[in-house]
C-alpha cells in the first residue's frame, strides 16, 4: 500500500481530483467506483470546481456506486443515488446512462446483485475504486464478521455502522435501513486501482488494523493487503497509529 498524509482533508481531495481528471482526459471512457458518506463529499465538490474551471468531458465516463440501501429508492433523499446526484451527477456532464447502482427497490436481491456483477464486468471491470473505511474497518457495507460474502450481496449493518450513516436521516439511526446491497470484497480487489480515503481520529485504528493487521474478516479493509495498487490518502490524526515505515510519501502543504 502507498500511503499518502496531508494536513487538511482538502489537500487530499484536491490530489484525487486532479489525479481522476487526468486519468479522464487520458481515457474519456474511463470505469470509475465510487463511493459515498461523509469523507468524499470534498473529493465531489473538487471534481465539480474542475469541471466548471476546465471542463473535464465525463460524457463517456462509466460510473459503479459500491452500495446502496435495502429499501430506499432513488426518490428518497437518504439514498446513496440520491447522494451522489446532489454532490457530482447533478452538476457535471456524466451520461446517466453509463450511471450504475445497485436497485434498493429489486424485488429479489441476489438477482440484482448478480446483474450488477455482470454490468461491470461488461463495462471491462472498474479502472478506478474510490473508497472510504467505516470506523470498525468495513468497506462498502462488507461489516466484520466470521465469514465474508467474496461477491456483490445483500449486507446487515450493525449498529454502529447504522449511527455512523444517522446524519443521513435526520440523525436518526432507527430510520436507517438495517440492510444494505454492497459490492463484495473479491469485486473490489478486482478493480484495477483503490485509492482509500480516511480522515479524522475515528478512522485511526481502522486505518492501523487495515495496514499493519493480520487479513482477517474482522476487519474487510485488511484484505486490501492483497491488491497490488492501492493507495491510502489519510490526516494526521487518521495516521496516526501507523509506523513512519509504512509511509512511502508524506505530503505537507502549506
Ligand atoms: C458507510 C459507507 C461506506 C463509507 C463508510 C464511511 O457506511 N457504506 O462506503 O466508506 O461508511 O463513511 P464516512 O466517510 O461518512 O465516515
Amino acid at each position: 500500500m502507498k500511503l499518502t498524509v496531508f494536513r487538511h482533508e482538502r489537500e487530499a481531495a484536491a490530489v484525487l481530483a486532479d489525479r481522476i481528471a487526468a486519468e479522464v482526459a487520458a481515457n474519456p471512457a474511463l470505469v470509475l467506483g465510487l463511493a459515498t458518506g461523509r469523507t468524499p463529499v470534498p473529493l465531489y465538490q473538487r471534481l465539480v470546481d474542475l469541471y466548471r474551471r476546465r471542463g473535464i468531458d465525463f460524457s463517456r465516463v462509466t460510473t459503479f456506486n459500491l452500495d446502496e440501501f435495502w429499501g430506499l429508492g432513488p426518490d428518497h433523499p437518504g439514498s446513496y443515488r440520491a447522494y451522489m446526484q446532489r454532490h457530482l451527477f447533478a452538476h457535471v456532464n456524466i451520461d446517466p446512462a453509463r450511471v450504475h447502482f445497485l436497485n434498493g427497490l429489486a424485488p429479489d436481491a441476489e438477482r440484482e446483485c448478480a446483474r450488477y456483477e455482470r454490468a461491470i464486468a461488461e463495462a471491462g471491470g472498474i479502472d478506478l475504486q474510490v473508497l472510504g473505511i467505516g470506523g470498525n474497518g468495513h468497506i462498502g457495507f462488507n461489516e466484520p464478521a466470521g465469514a465474508l460474502n467474496a461477491r456483490t450481496h445483500l449486507a446487515v449493518l450493525k449498529p454502529q455502522t447504522r449511527r455512523a450513516n444517522a446524519s443521513f436521516f435526520g440523525n436518526d439511526a432507527s430510520r436507517v435501513p438495517a440492510d444494505a446491497l454492497s459490492m463484495g470484497m473479491a469485486t473490489i480487489l478486482q478493480s484495477r486501482t483503490v485509492v482509500l480515503v480516511a480522515m479524522g481520529r475515528g478512522k485511526r485504528r481502522a486505518v492501523e488494523r487495515m495496514v499493519h493487521g493480520p487479513l482477517t474478516t474482522r476487519v474487510p479493509a485488511s484484505f486490501l493487503q492483497l491488491h497490488p495498487q492501492v493507495e491510502v490518502l489519510l490526516d494526521e490524526a487518521a495516521a496516526e497509529s501507523v509506523t513512519l515505515s509504512a509511509l512511502s510519501v508524506t505530503a505537507a502543504n502549506p
